[in-house]
């Protein structure tokens, strides 16, 4: 049987605290299941790049080519301007490892309260591809007559067509797989940015020809965040460019209970890909063990999904939301009812029951 092998980088903060519930999850699972799994832990991150002024070191790609799966806690320190590690040390890999998706599930579990009134479990499953390596995220762009007042910046979205087309065909597979609605909306700006959206409707159009039972539809991206919050329940999978499937998921991860609860996968399908809660590194509660694992073992939940244990995935899936149904009062750090160390437990105990 294969061994997983699994990089760990626990990154700053409260990172961590909430990998190592994660890992006390997956050694349950792979107790309770029977695969097996190796990890290796890197200290990529602040206090690393403190201490050798380096963001990442130079092996850094290579070594994580190495693994089946990469593990990440949170990145970004109060020391660090921001900026440095999260384009030094999270866009790198993503970019470097062609990690061109990143998913994240919008999903409201049982007890977990959401602002959004009226709206439950039923109405709150949805899931955003977000494309994860280009947009307004290459860098591409600079400056003229910087500190001048006739300073110019310039910030400019790349959209090719292979990299819209491979981010567009695995939202239809997704949606295909997942099976629920059977319903793909592509969010973008047609009415505006009329270049790059107008390439990914054409895209989003083409590729849709090869699923005749995938229903489309299309919302700008305004629009999406009013129906995210007023009706949640017509989105299924949802597939738009970097900079949107940024804002919107922070928009989702509240609707869902916030920051203790999101977590998300910068997927390579060919690749390595590398899961992660969505929230920071929380340093205010570094080391009070009152953070909340559930996005960390939420993002564990994908990563045993990408490695192919879909069983494991399924009952840690189950394990959350008897977790957050039964026993948590609230998502909020230090107001769970439960440290952080006493939520992993609860979660590997009832995969260890199962
Ligand atoms: C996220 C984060 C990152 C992003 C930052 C930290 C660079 O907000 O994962 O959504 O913008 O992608
Ligand atoms: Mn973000």
């Amino acid at each position: 049987m294969a061994v997983h092998k699994i990089a760990v980088i626990g990154g700053d903060g409260t990172g961590p605290e909430v990998v190592a519930e994660g890992l006390k999850v997956l050694e349950a699972a792979s107790h309770k299941l029977g695969f097996k799994y190796e990890t290796t832990e890197f200290d990529y991150g602040g206090e690393r790049y403190l201490r050798t002024g380096e963001v990442l070191p130079e092996s850094a790609v290579s070594d994580m080519r190495q693994f089946d799966a990469i593990y990440l806690g949170a990145i970004g320190h109060p020391d660090v301007k921001p900026g440095i590690l999260e384009k030094g040390i999270l866009l790198a890999l993503r970019f470097a490892l062609d990690q061109y998706i990143n998913l994240r599930p919008v999903k409201l579990y049982p007890g977990v309260e959401t602002p959004l009134s009226g709206k439950g479990p039923e109405d709150i499953d949805y899931v955003v591809v977000r494309e994860n390596t280009e947009g307004l995220y290459t860098g591409a762009g600079g400056s003229l007559k910087k500190d001048t007042p006739d300073e110019v910046a310039i910030q400019t979205s790349i959209n090719t067509r292979k990299g819209v087309e491979r981010c567009i065909r695995y939202a239809f597979e997704y949606c295909k797989k997942r099976n629920r609605e059977k319903q793909l909306t592509l969010c973008g700006k047609t009415n505006v940015l009329t270049h790059a959206f107008d390439l990914w409707e054409r895209a989003f159009n083409d590729v849709a020809k090869e699923y005749p039972d995938i229903k489309t539809d299309y919302a700008h991206v305004d629009a999406t965040t009013m129906w995210m919050v007023k009706n949640p329940e017509w989105f299924d999978v949802i597939v738009t460019d970097n900079m949107f499937g940024d804002i919107i998921t922070d928009l989702g991860a509240m609707t869902q209970g916030g920051m203790g609860i999101a977590a998300g996968g910068n997927i390579n399908p060919e690749g390595v890909s590398m899961f992660e809660p969505i929230g920071g590194s929380a340093p205010k509660y570094t080391g009070q063990n009152v953070i909340n694992p559930l996005a960390a073992i939420g993002a564990l939940q994908m990563l045993l999904e990408v490695l192919g244990e879909q069983e494991a995935a399924d009952l840690v899936d189950k394990a959350i939301a008897y977790v957050t149904g039964e026993k948590l009062e609230s998502m909020g750090a230090g107001r769970m009812g439960y440290s952080t160390t006493e939520v992993g437990d609860l979660v590997a105990q009832f995969v260890a029951d199962a």
